[in-house]
C-alpha cells in the first residue's frame, strides 16, 4: 500500500458522514470538519436500485471536494459500480467502496479502483458473512462493515456487527495484511467504544455528529472512545 492517506494513521479514524448534513448550507458542515479531529469525509452514493434510496452523485461530489480539505471516503450503494470508477476519480473520491453484493468481478473492480489512484474499498451488507472475503482480502485497501441495512441514516445499530468485525479483525491478523476495517451505521458514543474494542480502524458516523448540540465535541468524543 502506497498512498498516502495511509500514512500515520492513529486509530480510529472519523469519518463524519455528509447525508446527515445540511444539504442547504453544506459549505458550513464541510468547514466544521475540516476544522475538527475528523480525518475523512464520508459521501453516501445511491441509486434507487441497490437501496431503496436516492442520494447525490458527481456534482456534489465535485462541490464537496472543492472546499474540503481532507480525504473523500466515497460509498457506493449501487448495482454495477464498476460503471462508474473514473467518473468518482474525476470528481475527487480517494478512497472508493463497492458493495460486494453489487459486484460480479470484485477482484477486476478492486483493481480497476487502485489504477485510478484511489484506495478500494469493499463493503459488506448486515447479511453477508465475513468468511466470503477469504479470497479477496488481500486485495481490498479496506472492508466496510455496514451495521444498519444500507440506505439510510439515523438507523439503529444491528448488533451482530460486532461479532462480524471480531472475526474480521482474527481474519487480517492471522493473514498479516494491512486491509482496514470501516463500520458505518448507528456509531454513536454507546456502541463506539466497543466497535473499537473489536478492531475496527474507521468510525462513520451521521447523526451522532450532526445530530450532536456540538459536533466538533461529538467527533473528538467518538474518536477518544475507548
Ligand atoms: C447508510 C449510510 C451511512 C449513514 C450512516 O446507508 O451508508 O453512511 O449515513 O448514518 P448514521 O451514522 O446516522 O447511522
Ligand atoms: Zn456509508
Amino acid at each position: 500500500m502506497e498512498n498516502e492517506i495511509l500514512d500515520n494513521i492513529q486509530s480510529p479514524i472519523i469519518a463524519p458522514s455528509i447525508l446527515s448534513a445540511d444539504f442547504c448550507n453544506l459549505q458550513a458542515d464541510i468547514d466544521m470538519v475540516n476544522q475538527s479531529e475528523a480525518e475523512w469525509f464520508h459521501l453516501d452514493i445511491m441509486d434507487g436500485e441497490f437501496v431503496p434510496n436516492i442520494s447525490f452523485g458527481m456534482p456534489v461530489v465535485k462541490a464537496i471536494r472543492s472546499r474540503a480539505e481532507k480525504p473523500l471516503d466515497v460509498h457506493l450503494m449501487i448495482v454495477r459500480p464498476e460503471r462508474y470508477i473514473t467518473r468518482f476519480a474525476e470528481a475527487g473520491a480517494d478512497i472508493l467502496t463497492v458493495h460486494y453484493e453489487a459486484s460480479t468481478h470484485l477482484h477486476r473492480t478492486l483493481h480497476q479502483i487502485k489504477s485510478e489512484g484511489m484506495l478500494a474499498g469493499v463493503a459488506l451488507n448486515p447479511h453477508t458473512p465475513i468468511m466470503l472475503l477469504e479470497d479477496i482480502i488481500e486485495d481490498a485497501d479496506l472492508v466496510l462493515v455496514m451495521s444498519v441495512n444500507p440506505g439510510f441514516g439515523g438507523q439503529k445499530f444491528i448488533e451482530r456487527s460486532i461479532d462480524k468485525i471480531e472475526k474480521l479483525r482474527e481474519m487480517i491478523d492471522k493473514r498479516g495484511c494491512e486491509t482496514l476495517i470501516e463500520v458505518d451505521g448507528g456509531v454513536n458514543l454507546e456502541t463506539a467504544p466497543r466497535l473499537v474494542a473489536a478492531g475496527v480502524d474507521i468510525l462513520v458516523a451521521g447523526n451522532s455528529v450532526f445530530g450532536a448540540q456540538n459536533p466538533t465535541e461529538m467527533i473528538l468524543n467518538l474518536k477518544n472512545a475507548r
